[in-house]
C-alpha cells in the first residue's frame, strides 16, 4: 500500500520502533520514514535490559515507540508467564532504560484492559478489569511501564486493520473482491483501528508533553458485522456476502473475549499541545478503501 509521507508534529529526531517485525511496529516504521530506527525481535529482545541499553547508547534515539508484545490472545492464555514475560515485564525494563536517559517512551497497550463489566463507557482512569491473560498482562504492563518512567505515554488501541498483516481488514478485503461469502461477529463492539491512523497518533505522542495514558481509536464503536457490511457496500460486493454469526459461533476461541468496550476519547490537552480525538470509523475506512484502490 502507498501511503502519504508521515506528519511531523513530534519532537523530531530519529524514534527506536521496538517490535517493527509486526503489524502495527511495521506501520510505525513505514510512516517515519527515513526517521525510523526499526527493531525487530532478533535486533532487540525487550525483555534484555542489558540489550536495550547498548542499543539505546549505539542508536541514540530521540524516542522510542514500543510495538513489542504477544498480542495473541489464545497464545497468552496457553502460555501465561511468557505472555507476563513479553506484555508487563518487558516493558518495565524497557521503560527503566528510557528513564535512565529521559527518552520519551510510546508503550502501545490495548482496549482489553477492560471489559469485564461491559459498562457504557471507560475512561483514561478506569480501573482495568480485562477478561482474559493477554488483558491482565497488558494491564500489568501499562502499571509498571508508568510506574518505571511516569513521564511515559500508554497508549490504549483497539481492533487494528489494515492492508498488510494479521487482522481483519486485508482479509475482509480479499474475500469480497474474490466475491466469497465473509463472516463477521455480530454481537461484539469495539473500535475498529485503521493502522495508519493509529501509527501517526504514536508519531505524535512520541513528541515531548503528552505523558500519561491516551485512547487511541477510531473513533464511534461498532461491530465487525456493520463494519463489514459498510466495507462491502464500499467495495461494491452485494449485502448478502455478509453472514453474521455469533462470537459463540467459533468454538476453536478459548479465551474469553470482552463484550464491549466504549473507550472515552477526550481532546488532549498536556501543557499548550492539543491533539483532537482520531476520526470516525466511518471516516477512516473510507480511507483504508482509497488506500486499497491505489
Ligand atoms: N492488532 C490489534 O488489533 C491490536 C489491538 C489492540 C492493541 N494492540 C497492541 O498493539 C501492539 C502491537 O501489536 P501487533 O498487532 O502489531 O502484534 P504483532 O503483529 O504480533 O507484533 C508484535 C511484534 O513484537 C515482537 N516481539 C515479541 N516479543 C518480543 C521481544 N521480547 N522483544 C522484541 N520484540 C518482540 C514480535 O516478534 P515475533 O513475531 O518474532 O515474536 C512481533 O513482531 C501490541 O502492544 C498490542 O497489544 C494490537
Amino acid at each position: 500500500m502507498r501511503q502519504a509521507g508521515a506528519r511531523q508534529e513530534d519532537a523530531g529526531g530519529r524514534i527506536l520502533v521496538t517490535g517493527a517485525g509486526g503489524f502495527v511496529g511495521r506501520t510505525v516504521a513505514e510512516r517515519l520514514g527515513p526517521r525510523a530506527i526499526p527493531s525487530s525481535r532478533s535486533d532487540l529482545d525487550i525483555c534484555q535490559e542489558r540489550q536495550v541499553e547498548t542499543a539505546i547508547g549505539r542508536w541514540r534515539p530521540s524516542a522510542v515507540i514500543n510495538a513489542a508484545a504477544w498480542a495473541d490472545v489464545e497464545r497468552c492464555e496457553r502460555d501465561p508467564a511468557g505472555a507476563r514475560r513479553i506484555n508487563a515485564l518487558g516493558p518495565e525494563r524497557l521503560a527503566r532504560v528510557c528513564a535512565r536517559h529521559g527518552l520519551p517512551l510510546v508503550h502501545i497497550s490495548t482496549d482489553y484492559v477492560f471489559g469485564a463489566t461491559g459498562r457504557d463507557l471507560y475512561r483514561l482512569d478506569s480501573p482495568p478489569e480485562p477478561v482474559n491473560i493477554y488483558g491482565a498482562t497488558k494491564a500489568e504492563g501499562e502499571r509498571r511501564v508508568l510506574e518505571a518512567w511516569p513521564q511515559a505515554v500508554v497508549a490504549r488501541t483497539a481492533w487494528v486493520y489494515g492492508s498488510s498483516g494479521r487482522g481483519f481488514g486485508l482479509r475482509a478485503a480479499r474475500h469480497l473482491v474474490a466475491g466469497r461469502v465473509l463472516f463477521a461477529i455480530m454481537d461484539r463492539f469495539g473500535h475498529p483501528t485503521w493502522v495508519v491512523d493509529l501509527a501517526d497518533r504514536l508519531i505524535e505522542l512520541a513528541g515531548r508533553g503528552h505523558s500519561g495514558i491516551h485512547h487511541v481509536v477510531n473513533r464511534g464503536p461498532t461491530s465487525w458485522y456493520r463494519f463489514s457490511l459498510r466495507l462491502a457496500r464500499r467495495l461494491g460486493a452485494p449485502d448478502h456476502r455478509i453472514a453474521g454469526i455469533s462470537a459463540s459461533a467459533l468454538p476453536s476461541r478459548v479465551a474469553p473475549r470482552p463484550r464491549r468496550v466504549v473507550l472515552e476519547t477526550p481532546a488532549t490537552e498536556d501543557s499548550d499541545l492539543h491533539l483532537a480525538p482520531l476520526r470516525h470509523w466511518e471516516a477512516a475506512q473510507d480511507a483504508f478503501v482509497e488506500a486499497l484502490r491505489r
